[in-house]
């Protein structure tokens, strides 16, 4: 028998339609920059075969197949009704370099080579104990030698904290019969934010107001949702023959919620970096992690060279660094005249003839780990003005048509208020910007159509990107 048929966790899937999402932090261009940081130098992801478990209806898979059509992706589901939406959505965009199957990933058996990729986004914490690791050892077993598994995870020094409310809200919604979020907002009502524990429990209670009532039955509410502590998941992995490498984000390595103090309070115990990592996540209360696991026997070296950093490639983060060093104050002047390309780091450095290269990779290595710099495992360039006729690629273009959200040139999702779609389904290279105008106009009088289209060209949704 199909192993989850008679489970809650199949049978939500099943009846609900998950919410279409990209991760970023799932994009093989991020992720193998955390490989390089942990010592494995991956394939290139635009060469790579790669394996989305739980992919739902490809809006993760898809704009990566598209961004690397010499790439092979496969994803796979246990909703059935979820993968005939990607299927379709990948013939209408002519995406001809990705596959879909709904299956159960305990009952798929991949043909041909291992993947150099896999993803698993959002699978782990909200599946039953045996499936989470007969997930570490499915990675185990299809990965490449040097291949890489992103799986994200709920962590429970945050989400603990977050239990209690769930179980108050289901208690109340079983007793009274009441609707999810008008429960919610009960709570919200009856608790007293004139002591600490109000206060608390009610900026939970908010933070699922804001998630809404599409979210929460998959994310709060979802049959299962058990997060785990670091060291838990670490040695699960370890036990099913992996290697945690690092966070998908560098710079949440140490959570980036922790100030200077906390920083500095925890280094006495980087002796013991599993104690460290713990410690770090309680003080931070962290409720998530996106971590990336090789296998055991993976031909790892000790760490990144100074020249391996210079390999990567480079964009300016939301903020700039503040001081006077001479140093930062060019490498950092020079990245952010470059926004918003993704550059070779050895480019940018040959700019800045004179400076002292070691010194440099450090600025480089601790720019990354701070978030100040982001780095890709390749360049991307494009051209950030909206052209005369603005027009959206096939799978923008069909996920406008559906009313989803649409994916940049980051991988961030970008989501739009109703109206606007009637504009964006008409951006097919037919219209000039000024018949846009006109539409947006019509159709919707409150957009600020100028500023909007700039937006729109600055996250690269009409762009041909090159490397
Ligand atoms: C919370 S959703 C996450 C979807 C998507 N990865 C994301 O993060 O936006 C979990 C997905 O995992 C799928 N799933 C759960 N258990 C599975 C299993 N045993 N085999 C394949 N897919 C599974 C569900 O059908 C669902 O689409």
């Amino acid at each position: 028998m199909h192993p989850a048929a008679d489970c809650p966790v199949d049978q939500l899937y099943q009846s609900q339609r998950y919410p279409a999402m990209s991760h970023p932090l799932a994009d093989p261009a991020v992720t193998a920059v955390a490989a390089r940081l942990g010592g494995l130098t991956t394939a290139p992801p635009r060469h790579a075969r790669i394996l989305e478990i739980g992919c739902a209806s490809g809006h993760n898979l898809l704009p990566l197949a598209r961004r690397w059509p010499h790439s092979e992706w496969i994803g796979i589901d246990l909703a059935s009704k979820a993968v005939a939406d990607a299927r379709q959505l990948a013939a209408e965009a002519g995406i001809g370099n990705a596959t879909f199957h709904a299956v159960d990933f305990r009952e798929f058996e991949p043909d041909g080579e291992p993947f150099d990729f896999i993803i698993a986004h959002g699978v782990f914490s909200w599946v039953a104990d045996e499936a989470k690791l007969a997930l570490l050892e499915f990675c185990r077993r299809h990965l490449a030698p040097a291949g890489i598994a992103t799986i994200s995870f709920n962590v429970a020094a945050g989400w603990a904290q977050r239990l209690p409310v769930v179980a108050m809200v289901r208690a109340l919604q079983d007793a009274t019969g009441g609707e999810l979020i008008a429960t919610i907002e009960l709570l919200h009502d009856a608790v007293d934010p004139a002591t600490p524990h109000g206060v608390h429990v009610r900026w939970i209670l908010e933070q699922m107001l804001t998630k809404g009532p599409d979210i929460l039955p998959f994310d709060d509410f979802a049959p299962v949702n058990d997060p785990w502590p670091f060291d838990q998941f670490v040695l699960a992995a370890a036990h099913a023959g992996l290697r945690w490498l690092g966070e998908s984000a560098p710079a949440e390595n140490l959570p980036s919620a922790l100030g200077d103090a906390s920083r500095a309070a925890l280094a006495p115990l980087a002796a013991n970096p599993l104690l460290a990592q713990l410690a770090a996540d309680f003080a931070a209360g962290r409720t998530f992690r996106s971590g990336v696991l090789c296998r055991a026997d993976a031909p790892t070296q000790p760490g990144l060279t100074n020249e391996g950093l210079f390999d990567l490639a480079v964009r300016a983060g939301e903020a700039l660094p503040t001081g006077a060093d001479p140093l930062a104050q060019a490498f950092y002047q020079a990245l952010a005249a470059l926004a918003p390309h993704c550059v070779p780091l050895r480019e940018l450095a040959a700019t800045l003839p004179d400076v002292d290269r070691g010194a440099l990779a450090r600025l480089v290595f601790d720019g990354i780990t701070r978030g100040l710099i982001h780095p890709r495992i390749e360049p991307l360039r494009f051209d950030p003005q909206p052209p005369e006729r603005p027009c959206l690629d096939p799978l923008l273009l069909a996920c406008a048509r559906r009313g989803l959200p649409l994916v940049d040139v980051w991988h961030m999702p970008c989501s739009f208020p109703p109206a606007h779609y009637a504009v964006l389904v008409a951006m097919d290279g037919t219209r000039s910007r000024a018949g846009l105008a006109a539409l947006a106009h019509a159709r919707c009088p409150d957009l600020d159509f100028a500023p909007w289209l700039q937006h729109l060209a600055g996250r690269g949704f009409f762009a041909p990107h090159s490397a």
